[in-house]
């Protein structure tokens, strides 16, 4: 009987927990240990009793310990005899390690503990164990002792099988460890197992390993009513399980090095900061980018392209970008045009069509490349020899075009082919950006089926997931079947399974095996080479499925081939929050769901909520029937009414993400990204904030017209009907009215939101003037706000100021005894000024009853022009006070 996925995952959890009973080695002493040259530690360990479960233990292996900056503290441990495996230093540059010198025996480091600004590593000898400790409180964040009745071993190092744990606070609340479809909400859930490894597995099986690897997590914890969060990344591109059993947490890794990063926080803010001032920080994206996009696997033909178009534009649904899937291809070729649904001259004459509008356009391309020797991409690829190889041949495997060769990314020969072949396509198709699918690498066979020669699928026929090449299942090498299973694919399938063989290997005979989940990131860094190189080369725009540590320097994400269904709305906030704390800040779901389609109640909530993703695009699968937003008539009013919303707000969305390339900070964020303290906020899954106050609050279930909305201490205001207030004194949940077309947004006291009158392309809405609204406490009569609001030529690669392409304005706002004075501090107000962009209204909200008036004052030349600002506040309607009942956390 086959088994149901439940039933499986039940298995599986099972499996999970009596593997993890088991204790594997004693460990290992500290032998030596020295100042490095750099000012870290060096150390020295050997194994105590060589066990073999899962391969010898590493005799001798060097620890290294760095704070390398005030905030962050490195701990490496490797072979101390031979190089090993690490994620390259060229694809995410970093500190090097210092070699160690032979100095067995010499104990010149006394103290035991090694103190940073606010993190402090200690660590005990025999067995050898380390602990960090947050210096200021004295809490330990993380301490790898085990005691004989902990179900965990103490380090253990061995060829291809790696274990480290640390004990936790039952009460810490962890986020991270991805990517995960996240099915209880964002906070990571004991016992639910964790592996990382790409893998095209659909975004509806819960608690798989699915497209991306992320193996970070934040740690929130709150003393006393003060919280305080610090960050964990293990630098590590094998496979690995990690498991949570809420008072310790274990990596069992499959190669590479133990290469920990701790990031000391204490903000939720200041760990991505932290993470992503080593990890790069999040890529600049285009303006238009955040409006709304349309796609579909299965347009047939440019008409039908060219009338989604037309038809949005009738509906009056805002649209700024229109995409293909492989139906543009020829036989599903990367870098073709089908000549005959997708003719040329025809095709430029559209984009020049909607480029005059502002409009964008952009296609798929996958790794697969076609084996077939009329195809130049893949004729000039052999000729440059920038395919992966398995037993001396270009690896063979198939995906949409039949049989592919998968190039090697990490060859700088294939990044430069690559390159020339995005500028040959580019020439062909002017095409705004790309979406670079199908790269964790998916692969319809599995990794062994392989054979040179013999038949192979002709193209494009058949149902394309089913693998038809004649295949001689090759035997299988310790990489393609290691000693510890990873549980790859929430089922503990060998690591090969549908993808490619993990014998195989890259340039300078990388292994597969150690590189996988470097895949998509290594095609992103490519495709992003490539696009910055077009000539007159633009801010490139790229979407990828598969990312590692370091994708969101380069690209935007979305999180796959999600469901159609209510629960899979839900799940798409706690996935787009995870992004946001792995540095990848440009993220969204596939709105109405990927396959099947929506009910049509189903569509109007997801365009609400979708229409407040970072990255919002309607997409679906080829087998679904149309979902595009004006398919149904009441999913068009809701259309209009959020994207209408989010196209007013672009400008503020747009400045967020200057402060996401800046500083990290999530587009998205979790509540307790602005309320740490509120502890309410800690596993909440159900609402999020954009930027630091304005809150998304959608409805998520069936047949609902009233929205539970927990609201932390404060005042917030209806952002689509500013009259409506709720003021809250403590953090508690309000039950709001949510009829089929409403969404509830609502922003926070203190604040200052640019707002612009919107438009149905990005490029309309951003040249109307602004109206600033003002957000005080209701009835403070003392009290201030802040806002900012960036602008830029957001074709210029260079996302900054000091080009004489960009203005950057903060807005303050003070009250006293009742009288405003709002005033603004510019810089480099010239490029505004000059396109003509200022500020038409003032929107003071909270003043109800005191109105002693409004001044304002800028410091001279741009965005504020006293002259032609009109100014209001509003009366406010004071929602019902009644206090809801706390509801579950999701
Ligand atoms: C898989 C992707 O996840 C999906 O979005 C896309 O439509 C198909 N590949 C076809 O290209």
């Amino acid at each position: 009987m086959p088994l149901s996925p439940s039933s499986l995952l039940t298995c599986f959890s099972l499996f999970f927990i009596l593997s993890s009973a088991t204790k594997i080695g004693r460990g290992y002493r500290l032998i030596s240990i020295q100042e490095s040259p750099d000012g870290g530690l060096l150390g020295l360990l050997q194994v105590i009793h060589k066990n073999y479960i899962y391969g010898a233990d590493i005799p001798l292996l060097q620890l290294y310990v760095k704070h390398e900056t005030e905030n962050r503290l490195r701990v490496h441990i490797t072979d101390a005899e031979k190089k090993r495996w690490e994620v390259p230093y060229d694809l995410l540059p970093r500190q090097t390690v210092p070699s160690f010198k032979q100095t067995l025996g010499v104990q010149s480091h006394k103290p035991s503990d090694y103190a940073g600004n606010e993190l402090i590593f200690s660590y005990k000898t025999d067995p050898f164990s380390f602990s960090i400790t947050r210096k200021s409180i004295g809490e330990t964040l993380f301490d790898t002792t085990s005691l004989p009745s902990d179900p965990y071993s103490d380090l253990v190092f061995k060829d291809q099988y790696i274990e480290i744990s640390t004990k936790l606070p039952k009460d810490a609340s962890l986020y991270g460890l991805g990517e995960n479809t996240q099915p209880r909400g964002i906070k990571i859930v004991p016992n639910d197992p964790y592996t990382l490894y790409t893998t095209d597995v659909s975004a509806i099986n819960l608690n798989a390993d699915l497209y991306g690897s992320h193996p970070v997590y934040m740690d929130l914890r709150n003393r006393g009513g003060v919280a305080a969060a610090h960050g964990v990344l293990l630098l590590n591109s094998n496979g690995m399980d990690v498991l949570y059993r809420g008072d310790s947490l274990t990596y069992k890794v499959i190669g590479g090095v133990v290469d920990l990063y701790f990031f000391a926080g204490a903000s939720p803010l200041a760990v991505v900061d932290q993470y992503t001032a080593l990890i790069g920080r999040p890529a600049a994206m285009p303006y238009w980018a955040f409006g709304f996009h349309q796609c579909r696997w299965g347009y047939r033909n440019l008409s039908v392209v060219e009338d989604v178009v037309e038809r949005y534009k009738k509906a009056r649904i805002p649209l700024d970008v229109i995409w293909n899937d492989d139906d543009h291809m020829d036989g599903h070729k990367d870098f073709t045009l089908n000549p005959k649904n997708y003719p040329r001259p025809k095709l430029l004459h559209f984009l020049e069509k909607i480029h005059a509008r502002g409009m964008k356009y952009i296609v798929i391309i996958d790794p697969g490349i076609g084996v077939n020797t009329s195809y130049g991409v893949y004729t000039r690829g052999l000729a440059s020899d920038v395919f992966i190889k398995f037993k001396g041949m270009p690896f063979l495997a198939q995906v949409w075009p039949g049989a592919v060769n998968f190039p090697d990314f990490l060859n700088p020969k294939t990044v430069h082919w690559w390159g020339s072949e995005i500028r040959r396509f580019h020439e062909l198709v002017p095409v705004d950006g790309l979406w670079i699918d199908m790269n964790e690498a998916s692969n319809f066979c599995n990794g062994l089926c392989q054979i040179p020669v013999g038949r192979i699928c002709p193209n494009g026929t058949g149902p394309g997931w089913i693998c038809c090449l004649d295949c001689k299942n090759v035997t299988a090498t310790r990489w393609d079947d290691p000693p510890y299973k990873i549980n790859a694919s929430g089922t503990a399938v060998p690591i090969g399974y549908k993808t490619i063989a993990t014998s195989a290997y890259h340039y300078n005979g990388v292994l597969e095996y150690d590189a996988h989940s470097l895949y998509g990131f290594s095609q992103t860094i490519a495709t992003y080479k490539g696009l910055r190189a077009l000539p007159g080369g633009k801010r490139p725009f790229i979407l990828s499925r598969s990312t590692y540590v370091g994708s969101g320097q380069y690209a935007a994400h979305w999180t796959g081939d999600n469901k159609g269904t209510w629960a899979d709305l839900k799940y798409s906030i706690s996935t787009m929050l995870n992004f946001g704390i792995f540095g990848v800040p440009m993220v969204g779901a596939d709105i109405c769901g990927f396959y099947p389609a929506p009910t049509e109640e189903l569509g109007n909530r997801w365009i609400e909520l979708g229409a407040f993703y970072p990255f919002s695009r309607d997409h679906a699968n080829f087998y679904s029937p149309r979902q595009e937003l004006y398919q149904w008539k009441s999913v068009a009013v809701s259309a209009r009414r959020a994207l209408g919303m989010r196209y007013k707000l672009l400008s503020y969305i747009y400045t967020l993400s200057y402060e996401a390339h800046l500083t990290g900070a999530p587009i998205a964020r979790p509540l307790f990204f602005s309320f740490p303290n509120e502890t309410w906020t800690y596993g909440l899954s159900t609402q999020f904030l954009l930027g630091s106050g304005l809150m998304v609050s959608p409805i998520l279930d069936k047949k609902k017209t009233k929205v539970h909305a927990l609201f932390p201490p404060g005042t917030w205001y209806d952002i689509f009907d500013m009259t409506k207030v709720v003021v809250s004194k403590m953090s508690h949940y309000r039950a709001l009215d949510a009829p089929l077309h409403v969404i509830n947004v609502h922003l926070y006291q203190n604040k200052i939101i640019p707002m612009q009158r919107g438009g149905l392309v990005s490029k309309e809405a951003r040249a109307t003037p602004y109206t600033l609204v003002v957000s005080l406490p209701l009835g403070a009569a003392e009290g201030e706000a802040r806002g900012n609001l960036f602008v830029d030529n957001d074709e210029n690669p260079v996302m900054g100021l000091g080009n004489g392409q960009s203005t950057y304005v903060e807005f303050y706002a003070h009250v006293n005894q009742g009288a405003v004075k709002v005033w603004s501090d510019v810089r480099e107000g010239e490029f505004a000024v000059e396109k003509g962009w200022y500020v038409e209204k003032l929107i003071v909200l909270g003043l109800k009853g005191i109105g002693k008036g409004v001044a304002i004052e800028h410091d001279g030349n741009a965005i504020v022009d006293d002259s032609k600002v009109e100014m209001s506040s509003i009366e406010h309607e004071i929602m019902d006070d009644e206090i809801e009942e706390r509801e579950d956390e999701m």
